[in-house]
């Protein structure tokens, strides 16, 4: 092996430029890939860049030839020579420095390899378990190179644009006291506070907030949160949010600072997007699609045919109707040819989501036909028919239930039919902002109200007096915002009163002592001259996910861990020794 020495890398391999040809060049880098002719070896150099080849010939007597044999994959080399222009018939079009090579004069071994557990190709079929484990080989693949590279362009654009509109970057703690935003939290034990703990944050909430009140007007911070909840695609133990707060600031200047934002971060990969985005109500959407992060790059919007039925002597259905549940459908494009069994699986399908069945309409030659039941009269069906629409060619899926039951499973079929029929355009990117929440939710499990957004968001000024009287009417003012069906940020304005943030505590079972023992410096903050003010948070692994056109979070961050929250690289998280437990006074329960 050999030492780097006062040897300097004159280039990177994608930035040789074919004008360089005749240059003396040296690159540094990891063999990709040998291709030994016999009086010719080609050897591929990687770097972050790229590729470049270089070639040794045999007849050289300069001793490469042997050093040339030593070559394995994934060995660290230096190749210094000649740029020269390779023959035209072996140009390697899909290498932007396919026309050239670098002729080798000498070449070092800085370092060696074992053979890897895969290949560094972009596609291969190893299994994440094992890519996971050598991650820092799982991330010299092009790809996750790209992945980390656009990452890193999207962080600076962000920081520059917020900068330009006057934002202070500020870091807010790690170590805090627990802020609820509806996960469980992370804690860390103290050692010097015998059976105190801190909490890891959810997301900088509160610190935010108490940056309004201590006039800092414009912040935001590329910040770390940690969620102790179930993992899926979308959705990581520790995660980054482009958190943001402003002062004195109604929802729609938050819409256009996050508009403007996003277009930018999308010309990064050459795409413009439309800007404003549609706004709709929570209503709406629930309504329209059943659920509030609707994909609006197809239609196959959700259909109320609530009242067709009200007086149906079909007993299952006008029960429902009367105690206030729905039945709604949507009409699917090709189903009136839908076979026995497609329509059992749609069945069990909508069953995964909590409906008790599906049923039919179709429209055939013969007029509507249903799976209904027979005592289902004629005019009902064909005033059902009436209602979606229905075509020659068309059925209508129809689920009927709680209003929870019937959304979420038409939320789920809907997504389900659009991929089925291939529905989706690619390359669309459809934006949203859905606003006018709740402010509050009923718990079944905990048999009380909880904030949908967080217990820090503002009611409207004009449902104040509802949250005694009836508190699931309140609407608040607060607004995600949705790209393809995945939301990707959201936010609200905050109550910046005292009096509205303790009638607030009170409304979710938060008593006056609790309140103060866990919000007291919030409380205390807000009665010094706290300004009106809100913000929002983006995801920022999914704003990039999204951007790379990756299917999971994971190939957008560069150590994650897996569903079941492990790091399988470092093995974390992992049993600590007993004096380390001692010093933290904590005993592990049997
Ligand atoms: P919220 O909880 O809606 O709001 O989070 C904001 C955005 O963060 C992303 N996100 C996640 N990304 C990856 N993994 C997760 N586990 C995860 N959880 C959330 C989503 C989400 O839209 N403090 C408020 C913001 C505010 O009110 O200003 C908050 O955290 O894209």
């Amino acid at each position: 092996m050999d030492e780097i020495g006062e040897l300097r890398r004159t280039c990177y391999c994608n930035d040789i430029k074919d004008k360089q040809i005749g240059e003396m060049v040296t690159v540094m880098g990891w063999v990709d890939r040998i291709r030994d002719l016999g009086n010719l070896t080609f050897v591929d150099i990687r770097d972050r860049t790229g590729i470049v080849q270089v070639v040794i010939s045999s007849d050289k007597k300069n001793g490469l030839h042997g050093k040339i044999k030593q070559l394995r994959s994934e060995y660290v080399v230096s190749v210094s020579g000649p740029l020269i222009e390779r023959d035209a018939e072996t140009y390697n079009p899909s290498l932007p420095t396919g026309k050239v090579e670098v002729a080798v004069e000498d070449i070092k071994i800085l370092n060696t390899s074992l053979t890897p557990p895969f290949p560094m190709d972009s596609e291969i079929s190893t299994s994440e378990e094992t890519r996971l484990k050598y991650r820092f080989l799982d991330l010299r693949r092009n790809n996750l190179q790209r992945n980390m590279e656009l990452r890193h362009r999207v962080t600076m654009e962000i920081r520059k644009e917020l900068d330009e509109n006057h934002f202070l970057e500020i870091e807010t703690p790690i170590l805090n006291k627990s802020t609820p935003e509806g996960a469980r939290d992370y804690l860390v034990p103290s050692r010097v506070q015998k059976g105190s703990f801190y909490a890891l944050p959810q997301s900088p909430q509160l610190f935010k907030q108490l940056l309004m009140v201590a006039s800092f007007d414009r912040y935001f911070q590329i910040a770390r949160c940690f969620r102790d909840e179930d993992l899926r695609a979308d959705r990581q133990p520790e995660f980054t949010q482009v958190d943001i707060e402003m002062s004195f600031v109604q929802p729609e200047e938050i819409f256009e600072l996050i508009e403007n934002l996003l277009k930018k971060v999308f010309r990064l990969i050459g795409q413009e997007i439309e800007t404003p985005f549609p706004r709709f109500s929570y209503d709406e959407v629930m309504n329209r699609f059943g659920t509030d992060r609707p994909d609006t790059r197809f239609g196959l919007e959700l259909q109320d045919v609530s009242d067709c039925f009200k007086t149906t002597p079909f007993q299952v259905f006008r029960n429902i109707v009367a105690d206030g549940g729905f039945i709604k459908g949507i009409v699917a494009p090709e189903g009136e040819s839908y076979s026995r069994k497609e329509i059992d699986d749609l069945t069990a399908f909508v069953r995964l989501y909590g409906a008790t069945g599906l049923v039919w309409i179709k429209s055939t030659d013969e007029g509507i036909k249903s799976s209904l039941p027979k005592i289902v009269p004629a005019e009902e069906l064909e005033s059902a028919a009436r209602e979606v629409g229905l075509k020659p060619g068309q059925s209508c899926l129809l689920i009927a239930g709680k209003s929870k039951t019937v959304h979420e499973s038409l939320s789920a079929l809907r997504l389900h039919l659009a991929k089925k029929h291939n529905l989706i355009p690619p390359g669309k990117c459809n934006f949203l902002w859905v606003r006018d929440f709740p402010l509050l939710e009923w718990d079944e499990e905990d048999n009380r109200w909880i904030a949908t957004h967080h217990p820090f968001t503002s009611p409207r000024d004009e449902d104040l007096d509802l949250l005694s009287t009836d508190p699931g009417k309140v609407k608040a003012k607060a607004y995600d915002v949705v790209l393809n069906g995945l939301e990707i940020g959201g936010g609200s304005i905050r109550i910046h009163r005292n009096s509205v943030q303790k009638k607030v505590f009170k409304a979710l079972g938060i008593e006056s002592e609790e309140a103060e023992n866990r919000f007291g410096f919030l409380l205390r903050a807000l009665r010094y001259g706290a300004p009106p003010h809100g913000g929002i948070a983006l995801g920022l692994d999914r704003l990039i996910m999204m951007l790379a056109g990756e299917k999971s979070i994971r190939s957008v961050i560069a150590f994650p861990k897996t569903a079941r929250a492990i790091d399988l690289m470092c093995e974390a998280p992992s049993e600590v020794d007993e004096k380390q437990l001692r010093e933290l006074h904590i005993k592990i329960r049997e």
